[in-house]
């Protein structure tokens, strides 16, 4: 689906970068959108409504409870009429406000009333963009859904440097007629559970050590055949690249695969779990951060033949016993790292993947439902659901490992940030 013959309620708030927002109208419209801007009352302190008025050629709706502007296309209609939701520049108050689930002017109601995808394009100082409390209700909206743009990073009309400024009109409206082109028109209109960023904020990870793990293990049996599974290393390929984008050292521990080492990676190589289990642990106690990708085989033989087995008439059985569970290990470290893992299973996401996230002792976990025809092992898109403790819980679907990657770092450093200053 494209943005032609859309109908976009554009959401209006209070900050300087409103000055932006009647150039994302002019750019939604000549997409072929039809725009109906809604403005909260300190947004008409920074642009009168007449100049979005004049732009999109419709009247602008700023109060709630304003009679001729109800008779016109009063709020519920406005929030049925609206094949997408954007709020852009979005203010942290607003944010804080949509996250309580405030219906205080037209606005938010719109947001509370609608049943189209919401979108959010955050704009504010970085020092309130880096607060925790933002930080909690962007991961907060996200998990209903909610999809963030941006913000971009550089400097700031407040004169500070750092992220929180409005992405500019292109790329606003670029991502949205990306998202609605790749989700599909039904999915873009009907399931507004899906959370989504683009454009992951480049320092969110800045002096920050990651520690991720990639691909397969292999379990030799002798010394030509081996146990392995279907692991390509892309999805922990991808996020140690958007890793490095946020500003991390990355140090990348792969199994065997067949990817070139992202710019910017440490790459240590290894072959069995046995392997990976030593260079992890070495490795963990540098690292602020453990991301545990890999596909790690639970059990190795007993015995590794040091010739080739041979074949005799009737069965062979083979004795297995158990690798480490590497990640445990780590998690269970006195100084550890904050601690994410995978979980790939082929039915009841939630209660396998929440089950793992507490027997680990996890800070998060991401579910991945593999096995199916798309994503998973050795795909190039990919759609997960991630959990934390408390409840936490946002879902992301399918896209490109890459962008996916992009998605999960954002959160992460989200859940990293408040875990770090939880008082906050
Ligand atoms: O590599 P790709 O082709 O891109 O595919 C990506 C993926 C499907 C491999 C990835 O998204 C994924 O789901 N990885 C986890 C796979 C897995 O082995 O999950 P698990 O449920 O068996 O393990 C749970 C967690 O414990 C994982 O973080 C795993 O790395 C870790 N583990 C498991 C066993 C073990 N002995 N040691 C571990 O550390």
């Amino acid at each position: 689906m494209s943005l032609n013959k859309a109908n976009i309620v554009l959401g209006v708030t209070g900050g300087i970068a409103a000055y932006k927002a009647p150039e994302i109208v002019r750019r939604l419209i000549d997409k072929g959108a039809s725009v109906r801007v809604v403005m909260t009352a300190s947004a008409c302190d920074f642009v009168k409504p007449l100049v979005f008025q004049a732009v999109s050629g419709h009247p602008v709706g700023v109060d709630l409870l304003d009679e001729a502007a109800e008779a016109a296309m009063g709020h519920i209609e406005l929030a049925r009429w609206a094949d997408a939701v954007l709020v852009a520049p979005a203010t942290a108050n607003t944010l804080a406000r949509m996250t309580a689930g405030a219906a205080d002017d037209l606005l938010t109601t719109i947001c509370l009333a609608t049943r189209a995808p919401c979108w959010v394009a955050p704009a504010m100082n970085s020092v309130m963009w880096e607060h925790p409390a933002t930080a909690t209700n962007i991961t907060t909206l996200q998990s209903r859904g909610v999809r963030v743009l941006g913000p971009g990073i550089g400097s700031q009309a407040c004169g500070e440097t750092g992220a929180g400024r409005l992405l500019e009109p292109d790329d606003i409206v670029s991502s949205l007629e990306q998202q609605f082109a790749a989700a599909g028109e039904e999915r873009v209109l009907m399931d507004a559970k899906d959370a989504c960023v683009v454009n992951a904020e480049p320092m969110l990870l800045a002096d920050s050590h990651v520690l991720i793990t990639a691909g397969p293990t292999r379990e030799a049996l002798d010394p030509v055949r081996f146990l392995t599974n279907h692991s390509s290393g892309k999805m922990g390929f991808a996020l140690a690249e958007a890793a490095v984008d946020a500003g991390a050292s990355v140090t990348l521990i792969a199994g065997p695969v067949r990817l070139e080492t992202p710019g910017g990676v440490t790459r240590i190589d290894v072959v069995s779990a046995l392997d990976m289990h030593k260079a992890v642990l070495r490795h963990a106690p540098n690292n602020d951060i453990f991301i545990s990708v890999a596909a790690v085989a639970d059990y190795r033989v007993a015995k590794q033949q040091a010739h080739k087995i041979k074949k005799s008439e009737g069965e062979m059985t083979l004795q297995m016993v158990r690798n480490p569970d590497i990640l445990a290990e780590v998690a269970a470290l006195e100084a550890r790292p904050f601690c994410v893992g995978f979980a790939a299973e082929t039915k009841d996401l939630d209660i396998y993947a929440r089950g793992k996230l507490t027997k680990k002792n996890l800070d998060m976990i991401v579910g991945n439902l593999v096995g199916q025809a798309t994503g998973g092992f050795n795909t190039d898109d990919n759609a997960v659901e991630v959990y934390w403790p408390n409840d936490g819980y946002a879902s992301f679907a399918s896209r490109s490992k890459r962008l996916l990657a992009n998605d999960l770092i954002t959160l992460l450093s989200q859940r990293y940030r408040a875990h770090q200053d939880p008082v906050n």
